[in-house]
Parts: structure tokens; C-alpha cells; sequence
């Protein structure tokens, strides 16, 4: 055992594969459901986007947490996984008949509504069952988030969400249609967020909707903000990692709930991020012109983060205590871009050695793909192994 890490029990497996560490997991939604039940009304829901591994939504559901899903895929899953239809919301801006149909028929808490065609289509769809299909706008917020432009969701420019300008319109158009009922107002700024500035930014936004839909008496059931919430990939053992009291505090300070409103929140990086690392074997060294590689069995079809985003992840070498090289660590896949991290000190390392790819658990083993013909990697629970 080194470190976290059971590298006897390792030897054993095929690389690379997923590693799940749910006792820290359990400790993270532990410390959720304790932050966030502080405040009155206050719900969290997993985005099953950041990983859908039926085990690991097993154990968030058991944590009571209500799923945010973007496809009918994601519902599908969720169910499965015991997540009640009840607490079970759905966004995504190309919402197909089938997926609105199967949100329909397993009354889903409600649909985050992208625009108003699409909520045409669910009043229609829903009539043809003779059912009420609960709705939330999604606005656009025009809220930038200081993180990778890639993931960053709320800005006007962006796909995601009903432009502020058109709220009043299409809650008048909702209120005009027989098969849906307005019930709320959904938002989300973006991924990977860690100024709590950003977050009191929409809060300040949501309140000056709120003011406006006073004036024209609306009504609004329930508020979700989305997720967003980022971790620390330097320091992967770092606690309490994330803050989740500093971000539900935050919405409790500077956002002002009307009587009996309820507010949701979509969490999925936080909630996984740091329990998952990807483990592959070292299968060569090589010493290039001007570089040193170490090419591990593990590629981008296994964790597409760092060639997609030039995202950092930790990488220690948990087989050796060897004196520190340099490195670039990179994947078999025939791809300049596959590329883990480029002239990384990390410990001397040897064929057949063990790397912990960390921080993996959100965005990791559910962006795999079989490019190149390769397996999907697997993911193993710790208490499984
Ligand atoms: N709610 C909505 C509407 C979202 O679009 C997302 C993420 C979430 C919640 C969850 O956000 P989180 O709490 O995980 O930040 N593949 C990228 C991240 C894409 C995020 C997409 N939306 C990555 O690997 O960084």
C-alpha cells in the first residue's frame, strides 16, 4: 500500500482502469448533505454527466441526493440506480421526442427548458399523454465564470439557456399552455469554479429577476443554480476539498429566497472528482532527442481532460520512492495531442510500474472512448477489489 493506494491488489488487474476511493466519496457527500442541510430548502442533486457508474450512483442516491440528467440515457441511469423520479431534474438544450417522452412517463421533477420551441414540444407531447409536464426556464444569465472558456455556460454568447430578455414572454406562453406548469427558474454559469465571486455574482442576478417577476406577479416554486463547483488539482488530498461550506454559504448569504421557495443545486465534479484516479502501467521509457518520455498504457480515450482542455492532473508514481526524473507521460494512442503532462518531475520510474492518474473522477471514465479500437476502461470500488 502505498499511500491511498492498494498496489498489491493491482497487480493482479488489466490496466489501465478506474479507481474508486468511496470511502472518501462517502466522506464528501457526508459533508454535503451536512452543509447544505444547514439552510432550509436547500436540495442537491448529482449531475450523473460526471460519471455514470452504476456503483458510484448507487452510493450518491443512498446519500439521498436528487440527479440532474442531460439525456434520456442519464435518466435511465439514474432510476436504475434508485435515484426517485421525484427528485430527478432534466436540462439540455436538444431535448429529442423519445428522451421527452421518457421524462414524461416516469414524472421527472421537471424540465429545464432551453427555449421556447422546445417547450412547444413538451406541451404537445405531454397533451398526447394527458399529463402535466412540470417546467423551469433555464436562463442565461450572461454570468461569466473565471475558468476554462470551454466549460464556462452562462455567458450570452453561449448555446445553453433562454435569453433574460424573453423570461416574462415565454412564462406568459408557458401560462397559456394546458399540458405544462411553470414552476421555476434554472440557471448555471459554468465548470470548475473556485471564486465564490462568481457564484455571488449570480446571485446578484438571480435577485434582480426575481424583483422583476415580482412586478409582473409571478410566481416561482423553486430556484436551481446549477453546479459549477471546482476542486484543487494540485492537491488532490487536501481537506476539506472542496469548500462546500463556503459555496452553500454563499447562496444562503447573497441570495434571496422568497417564502417557501426551494433552491437546487446540480453538483458533479465536487462530488466525484477527487475519489476517482486512473491507474495505468509505465510500458516504456524512452529517451528522445530532447526529451524523456515515459509512455504508459492509459491514453486519451481513457481521460480525455488534459488533450481536450490542457487540463492538469497529478500523476505520482505509486509503485517506486526512486529519485526524481523528468517526464513527458504519454499515451499510446497515434495522437500528438495524447499527451498526460509534459516535463513533469515525478518519481524514477520503471517499466511495469504503477501511475495514479488523480483527480479522475469527474469528466474521467465517462468521456472514455474506443478510439483506436481500444476496451473501455473499467472502474473498480475499493471495497471491490
Ligand atoms: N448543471 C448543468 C446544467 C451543467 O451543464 C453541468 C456541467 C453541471 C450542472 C455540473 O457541473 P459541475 O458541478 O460538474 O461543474 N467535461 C468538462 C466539464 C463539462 C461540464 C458540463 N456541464 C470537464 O471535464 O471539465
Amino acid at each position: 500500500m502505498k499511500g491511498i493506494f492498494p498496489v498489491e491488489k493491482f497487480k493482479s488487474k488489466d490496466t489501465p482502469f478506474y479507481y474508486y476511493d468511496t470511502e472518501l466519496l462517502r466522506r464528501t457527500l457526508h459533508d454535503i448533505n451536512k452543509e447544505a442541510g444547514r439552510y432550509e430548502g436547500f436540495n442537491v442533486h448529482y449531475a450523473v454527466k460526471a460519471n455514470a457508474n452504476p456503483k458510484l450512483l448507487r452510493i450518491i442516491s443512498s446519500a439521498g441526493l436528487g440527479a440532474d440528467c442531460v439525456s434520456g440515457g442519464e435518466i435511465e441511469a439514474a432510476i436504475n440506480a434508485g435515484f426517485p423520479a421525484s427528485k430527478i431534474v432534466y436540462a439540455g438544450v436538444g431535448k429529442s421526442d423519445r428522451e421527452i417522452n421518457l421524462g414524461l412517463d416516469n414524472d421527472i421533477f421537471c424540465f429545464n427548458v432551453e427555449s421556447l420551441a422546445e417547450l412547444e414540444v413538451i406541451n404537445e407531447l405531454a397533451g398526447n399523454r394527458n399529463k402535466t409536464a412540470r417546467v423551469a426556464l433555464r436562463i442565461n444569465p450572461n454570468v461569466g465564470a473565471h475558468t476554462h472558456a470551454n466549460i464556462t455556460t452562462g455567458l450570452a454568447e453561449n448555446k445553453f439557456g433562454i435569453a433574460m430578455g424573453d423570461m416574462e414572454g415565454v412564462i406568459e406562453k408557458a401560462s397559456e399552455m394546458k399540458n405544462v406548469k411553470f414552476v421555476g427558474l434554472h440557471f448555471h454559469i459554468g465548470s470548475q469554479i473556485l471564486d465564490m465571486g462568481d457564484f455571488e455574482a449570480l446571485c446578484n442576478r438571480i435577485n434582480e429577476l426575481q424583483k422583476r417577476l415580482e412586478c409582473s406577479n409571478i410566481n416561482v416554486e423553486n430556484i436551481n443554480v446549477g453546479g459549477g463547483l471546482g476542486i484543487d488539482y494540485e492537491h488532490p488530498n487536501r481537506v476539506p476539498v472542496p469548500d462546500f461550506k463556503a459555496y452553500f454559504s454563499t447562496y444562503a448569504r447573497h441570495l434571496k429566497l422568497r417564502q417557501g421557495q426551494s433552491l437546487h443545486f446540480e453538483l458533479g465534479r465536487s462530488v466525484v472528482g477527487q475519489c476517482g484516479s486512473l491507474i495505468t502501467r509505465v510500458l516504456y521509457i524512452k529517451q528522445g532527442t530532447a526529451k524523456r518520455f515515459a509512455i504508459v498504457d492509459a491514453g486519451m480515450t481513457d481521460l480525455i481532460r488534459p488533450a481536450l482542455y490542457q487540463a492538469y492532473h497529478k500523476i505520482e508514481n505509486i509503485s517506486s520512492d526512486g529519485a526524481v526524473a523528468t517526464y513527458d507521460v504519454v499515451g499510446p494512442i497515434c495522437e500528438s495531442s495524447d499527451v498526460f503532462v509534459k516535463a513533469y518531475d515525478m518519481n524514477e520510474s520503471r517499466r511495469g510500474d504503477f501511475l495514479a492518474i488523480r483527480s479522475a473522477g469527474a469528466y474521467g471514465e465517462i468521456m472514455a472512448s474506443q478510439y483506436n479500437c481500444r476496451r473501455l476502461p473499467v472502474g473498480y470500488m475499493a471495497e471491490d477489489l
